[in-house]
């Protein structure tokens, strides 16, 4: 992986002060230029969100905001406190995740938040109870389970047995009992079928299969209109340098056509990206504390494991890797190095699943070098084991 320059001078500026550095860099350009990209390319009525799970860090939030998301996608209390705090509006929030509690379903419904997506039929009760309580309405998505998943996405949320949403098979069971709690407005549908997703089509096939769904159910049940259709997250970044880059034009180009196709101009449409927008903003650095040859190959020890960059070891992949040389004095002749070999790179905890990289081709390294995680700013410190062994959290630093 190439280091971007202005990556490479900040890691040496902090590294001259002489601390352990442990710390994830963040530079929000490509997060503005992709924002910019989609609202240039996107057909009429697409509307982009940010899932701030990706990366919930107040910069993330701000270059959302000032990029002109039209909301944020929220999995929790926490994370709508954060988005408030960075200054959207309650309305520009919209709520899916499973396991929502009624202490944070009773903060939407007061504050009415934009949408509230529904994972299972307990929850609509829960939603009709609370608003019945406070004399409101709700606006609200049906979140599906559809009967299809993408095979080979890094993570899928559809198809087969799942705690998101409600199988498409058992639509005609909930949707009557949903549509008959008054304090609901039914607006609509999320199907979100998988996250990492590289492949144009296997996107597109999941928005043809929403849209059929979306015909029968207006067919089948009078009155009623889906006009907000959301298709979650899922556009894939390029973890393997394989060279094949999600085409987000060919995506503008497939969902117009098909948009025509169904005759559904004049809905929403809702995306809610957070690693295709957050994942090449940031860098996850870590000093290099150790190596040494364990039978026959080079065990690499960095400042921070899995308590701060989780990413590889629970995916099992290798995020493209650079390192900065620092050229730091050896401690004794015999000190080992890398030189142009395949290493496993892990943090100082006392697991062996506390891997960052492994079987990874490094030219060359010292201890005392920075190993250089790239694509690393979406789901890096956030998704990461912090607690244990009470390590210091590594810095975030805006670049
Ligand atoms: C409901 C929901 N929406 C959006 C996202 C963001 O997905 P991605 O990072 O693939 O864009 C996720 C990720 O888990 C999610 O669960």
């Amino acid at each position: 992986m190439l280091i971007p320059s202005l990556i490479e001078t900040t890691i040496r500026e902090l590294a001259h002060r002489g601390k352990t550095l442990n710390a994830y860099l963040y530079d929000l350009a490509p997060m503005h230029q992709k924002i910019k990209l989609l609202k240039d390319i996107m057909p009429a009525g697409l509307e982009v969100f940010y899932a701030m799970k990706a990366n919930p860090h107040p910069a993330f939030l701000q270059a959302a905001l000032d990029a002109n998301v039209t909301g944020i996608e929220i999995a929790s209390l926490g994370e709508a406190n954060k988005a408030v705090a960075a200054g959207f509006s309650p309305t520009q929030l919209i709520y899916t995740g499973p396991g929502k509690s009624m202490e944070e379903l009773t903060w939407c419904v007061e504050n009415n938040i934009r949408t509230i997506h529904i994972e299972s039929l307990v929850e609509a009760f829960r939603i009709q109870q609370i608003c019945e309580n406070q004399g409101k309405q709700q606006d609200i998505l049906l979140r599906i389970n559809a009967n299809f998943d993408i095979h080979d996405a890094q993570t899928t949320f559809s198809g087969g047995s799942k705690k998101f949403g409600i199988d498409e098979e058992q639509l005609d069971i909930a949707l009557p009992q949903i549509l008959a709690l008054k304090h609901l407005n039914f607006r609509g549908l999320h199907v979100y079928a998988a996250s990492g997703v590289l492949n144009v089509d296997d996107l597109l096939h999941n928005c043809q299969l929403v849209f059929d769904l979306t015909q029968r159910i207006e067919q089948n049940y009078a009155g009623v209109s889906c006009d907000i259709i959301d298709f979650g997250g899922g556009f894939g970044v390029d973890y393997l340098e394989e060279g094949v880059d999600f085409d987000p034009q060919a995506y503008a180009n497939g969902l117009a056509s098909m948009i025509k196709q169904y005759g559904f101009a004049g809905r929403h449409f809702v995306l809610e990206l957070g690693r295709w927008l957050a994942a090449d903003c940031g860098w996850f650095c870590s000093e290099i504390i150790d190596i040494k040859t364990s039978r026959g190959k080079k065990q690499v020890v960095c400042a921070g494991g899995i308590n701060h960059f989780r990413r590889p070891a629970a995916l099992a992949i290798n995020h493209p890797m650079g390192i900065v040389a620092l050229n730091k004095a050896k401690l004794f002749t015999e000190q080992e190095s890398i030189n142009q070999e395949k290493v496993y790179f892990g943090g100082p905890l006392c697991t062996s699943a506390d891997k960052l990289a492994n079987d990874v081709y490094i030219e060359k390294a010292n201890v005392g070098d920075i190993a250089v995680f790239g694509l690393a700013g979406a789901y890096g410190l956030s998704m990461s084991n912090n607690g244990f062994l009470s390590h210091a959290l590594p810095q975030e630093i805006v670049v």
